[in-house]
């Protein structure tokens, strides 16, 4: 029989200047999404954990995602998200959603009961009906955080302020989690509110495969994080995932797309990788990541480079 794999997880609350004194705001949120996706590890598949990791980061108020989202120029909810097995290499996603609480739990339902990996608009609301999903008042989703945020734009032309946002770089945003199970299979998910004050109807990278996403059980999964048109134009998952399949460690592919990607557009951005052989790494040329990972039952967690803190074992 088939020896079992030690399962990994690896989570994610978004790259960008994460401000002195906010390690504290976001560091239980990342650890418990960590533990609990984790927890189901012990059991379940991939696929669980990341969706239950996802939905710790979207239920808090701390991270662009679900609950908490960053709001558009309208100041309306336009929120994102993709899962995606490595066995099948299929993957469910979703755009502009404005009233489901976990929007990873229904880009899953696409994944699992479509044949198609990607819904929007008017489909998209009746495959919510015909599923019975439930629906949450979007001001029921709408954090405290989220309307100071899009407040400080007030006055200003907020489209040339998201430039500027865009520019600096200060944007903490977007979740994800990568996990390997013990039956070896790999699954990856990202979720976002998008840019405070984006256009409407904006799309960023996150729910794009290849871009905000991407895992293949024969080489690792990734998750991805940053300002959404420039990791679509270098295409920044599956470019992780192909370096790696060239021989190269997650940590050393994703730290070659992150260059490619800050020579090429300007921009800098994150990832968190998880390799086949259980390696997980975060990494990112922004001044901070929230990240946790667990492996062996011991969690390990950080936001600023070269942070490995130790947070004791489950
Ligand atoms: N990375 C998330 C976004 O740009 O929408």
């Amino acid at each position: 029989m088939a020896s079992e794999v030690t399962p990994v997880i690896i989570v994610h609350g978004g790259a960008g200047d994460i401000a002195e004194g906010r390690e504290g705001a976001v560091y239980p949120g990342i650890q418990e999404a960590a533990r609990e996706g984790y927890k189901i590890l012990q059991d379940g598949t991939a696929l669980d954990a990341v969706e239950r990791a996802v939905c710790c980061l979207e239920d808090n108020p701390q991270f662009n995602a679900g609950y908490g989202s960053k709001l558009n120029a309208a100041g309306e909810l336009e929120m994102d998200a993709i899962v995606m097995e490595g066995k099948s290499l299929k993957s469910g996603a979703v755009s502009c959603v404005r009233d489901i609480k976990n929007p990873i739990k229904l880009a899953r339902t696409v994944l699992e009961k479509t044949e198609h990996d990607f819904l929007i608009g008017k489909g998209l609301e009746a495959f919510i009906d015909e599923h019975g999903l439930t629906r949450t008042p979007p001001s029921e989703l709408i954090s405290e955080r989220a309307i100071n945020l899009l407040e400080s734009m007030k006055g200003t032309d907020y489209l040339s302020e998201v430039k500027r946002e865009v520019r600096k770089q200060t944007e903490h945003d977007t979740v994800g989690a990568v996990a390997l199970d013990r039956f070896g299979n790999i699954a990856c998910g990202t979720s976002t509110g998008g840019l405070t004050g984006q256009r409407v109807g904006r799309v960023g990278d996150s729910p794009l495969i290849g871009c905000g996403a991407y895992c293949d059980n024969a080489v690792g999964g990734v998750s991805t994080t940053g300002i959404g048109e420039a990791i679509m134009r270098i295409a920044m998952a599956a470019r992780i995932i192909l370096y790696m399949e060239h021989g190269m460690t997650g940590e050393a592919a994703a730290k070659k797309a992150l260059e490619m990607m800050k020579e090429r557009t300007g921009y800098k951005s994150g990832a968190i990788v998880l390799g086949a052989d259980g390696q997980p790494s975060p990494v990112f040329t922004t001044s901070g990541l929230p990240w946790a990972s667990v492996k062996n039952g011991r969690i390990s967690y950080g936001v600023r480079k070269g942070d490995i803190l130790d947070g004791g074992s489950m």
